[in-house]
Formats: structure tokens, C-alpha cells, sequence
């Protein structure tokens, strides 16, 4: 079972320059909360509550105002410091110490998913008892992700990172699950031509000794990508859609750990005091009075 997890939220965002010049990507409002909400709240639908979160260079404190190590999540949040960008495997020897003899979850800091079965998706991924898990999606555009050929039975046949052409449509989103073979895997990695460690050269290492599994999200399921302006925007109007139409939030941290009873109505409490006077505050009260 699965009971840690990673958000990668480094990297300088530099496709959505001058937003991410003074403030991390992850720390933009998408729609009505930080982008790092919603992330965090997938780790927290799968039930893992021991978090570390990997950020740039000096820029702890601002993510520390927004996400405490001593929060009303019910959550065990600890941060690192990525001092070099170096690809997105670092993640794994950054969190060496945090992940221990433990498998990990890791989930990229601007990813966002959305559902009707992705909390079932996401408990049984944690029940991962060897190798790896990837997520893929159908897009219409895979030339700009990790993309993955697939066999009848969901075996991951090839992995190739943004392929120029391909056959396939399906790609590796920023959610996956490692045992913990990850470290020992991610040391075995060598920077590419960008000079960096790739993802998927570390579940290429997974995939030839065959124990790489693909799992699907679903048609019905969402998977958005917040990497440039207008997606980021368009992300944030789906979002907005979704949430006035229905009048209940996506990724609300507190109504998720609640419903899970990681927190208690008075956790609630000063959740509303810790945000003050506001819309997302008004949403905690009417938890509290349900
Ligand atoms: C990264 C990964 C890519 C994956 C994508 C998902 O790409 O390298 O394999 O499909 O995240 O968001 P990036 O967005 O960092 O270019």
C-alpha cells in the first residue's frame, strides 16, 4: 500500500513568463485556488496522507504560506528544496530520506485530474505491490507528452518522451506509482540530450524488466494540462463551470480530508480562520452546518 507521496512544484515555469517571473507556477490561481491544490487533493483522494513537496530555490516561504507544515489537513507536509532543475526523476533521490524503504506516489505539480472514477482509480493504484504504475489519456496532440503504445492487454509495449510522430494517442500523464526500486533505478539514469533525467528512460528501466503497468483513466475522465497560458486559462473556465453550476468545489483540501475523517469540524474552524474572510472560507462554513 501506497502512503506516500511526492509533488514536484520546482521548475521555473518559463512557458508562462512573465506570470512565473516573482511567483512559482504552482502558486497561480487556478480558477479559485493555487494550482498546487488540486494535485494535492489527488494524492488525498488516494488516501496518502505524508506528503513532500519539492520547490525551487528560495521559494519555500511562499509555499509554506498557503500549504503550513502545521495545517488543518490532517496531512504530514514536508518540503524540499530542489537547488539545480535536473528532470523529473530528482524527485526521487531529493526524496530519498522522505520515501525511506517505502514504495511512493508522484504527482507533477501541474497536473489536474478530474472524475467520476478517479477516487476507485486512484485507491486501487495504491495497492501497488511491485514495479510501477503509469496513468495514460487519450489526446489530440501526444507530440507534446510522454507517449505510450499499448497491446489489448494494457501492456505497455513503448514509452518515447514528446515523439515528433507516433502511432499512438495515448499519453503518460504526471501521475505515477513506483515501488521502491525508484531510488536504485533513478541512480542507474543518465542526463539526456537536454541534460536532463528523463521520466520515462527511468519507466523504460521498469518496462524492460516487465514490471510496468498502464491503467486508464477512462473516457469519462478529465485530464487537463496547465503548461502554457491558455491552457492554464482553459483549465481555470472548466473549473469555474464545473464548480457554479454545482455548487460544490473541485479539490477543496479540507472537505476531502473531512469526508475522509482525517479532520474534525473544528479543524474546519480554523480553516476558516486561517483563510479569512472569503468564498472558500463560506464553502468550509457550509461543511460544518451540513
Ligand atoms: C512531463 C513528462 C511527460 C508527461 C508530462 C505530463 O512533461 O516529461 O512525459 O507526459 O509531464 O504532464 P513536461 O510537461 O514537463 O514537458
Amino acid at each position: 500500500m501506497i502512503k506516500k507521496g511526492i509533488i514536484l512544484a520546482g521548475g521555473k515555469g518559463t512557458r508562462m513568463s512573465p506570470l512565473t517571473k516573482a511567483v512559482n507556477k504552482q502558486l497561480l490561481p487556478l480558477y479559485d485556488k493555487p494550482l498546487i491544490f488540486y494535485p494535492l487533493s489527488v494524492l488525498m483522494l488516494a488516501g496518502i496522507k505524508k506528503i513532500l513537496i519539492i520547490v525551487n530555490k528560495g521559494q519555500l516561504n511562499q509555499f509554506k504560506k498557503v500549504l503550513p507544515e502545521n495545517n488543518n489537513l490532517g496531512l504530514s507536509i514536508e518540503y524540499k528544496e530542489q537547488t539545480r532543475p535536473g528532470g523529473l526523476p530528482q524527485a526521487f533521490t531529493i526524496g530519498e530520506k522522505f520515501i525511506g524503504k517505502d514504495s511512493v506516489s508522484l504527482i507533477l505539480g501541474d497536473n489536474f485530474f478530474y472524475g467520476q472514477s478517479l477516487t476507485k482509480i486512484l485507491k486501487k493504484n495504491i495497492n501497488l505491490k511491485s514495479g510501477a504504475k503509469i496513468m495514460v489519456h487519450p489526446v489530440k496532440t501526444p507530440s507534446l507528452y510522454g507517449v505510450a503504445t499499448l497491446n489489448k492487454n494494457h501492456k505497455v509495449l513503448s514509452l518515447v518522451e514528446k515523439p515528433k510522430k507516433t502511432n499512438s494517442n495515448l499519453a503518460v500523464t504526471g501521475l505515477y506509482f513506483f515501488d521502491n526500486d525508484v531510488i536504485k533505478f533513478t541512480k542507474k539514469l543518465r542526463p539526456s540530450k537536454r541534460g536532463e533525467l528523463e521520466i520515462v528512460d527511468l519507466l523504460n528501466l521498469y518496462r524492460k524488466k516487465n514490471k510496468l503497468k498502464a491503467e486508464f483513466i477512462g473516457r469519462g475522465g478529465t485530464w487537463l494540462d496547465t503548461g502554457n497560458v491558455n491552457n492554464f486559462y482553459d483549465a481555470s473556465n472548466f473549473i469555474s463551470t464545473i464548480e457554479n453550476r454545482q455548487g460544490l468545489k473541485i479539490a477543496c483540501l479540507e472537505e476531502i480530508a473531512f469526508k475522509n475523517n482525517w479532520i474534525s469540524k473544528n479543524d474546519l474552524k480554523n480553516a476558516i480562520n486561517f483563510y479569512g474572510n472569503c468564498n472558500y472560507s463560506k464553502y468550509l462554513k457550509s461543511l460544518i452546518n451540513a
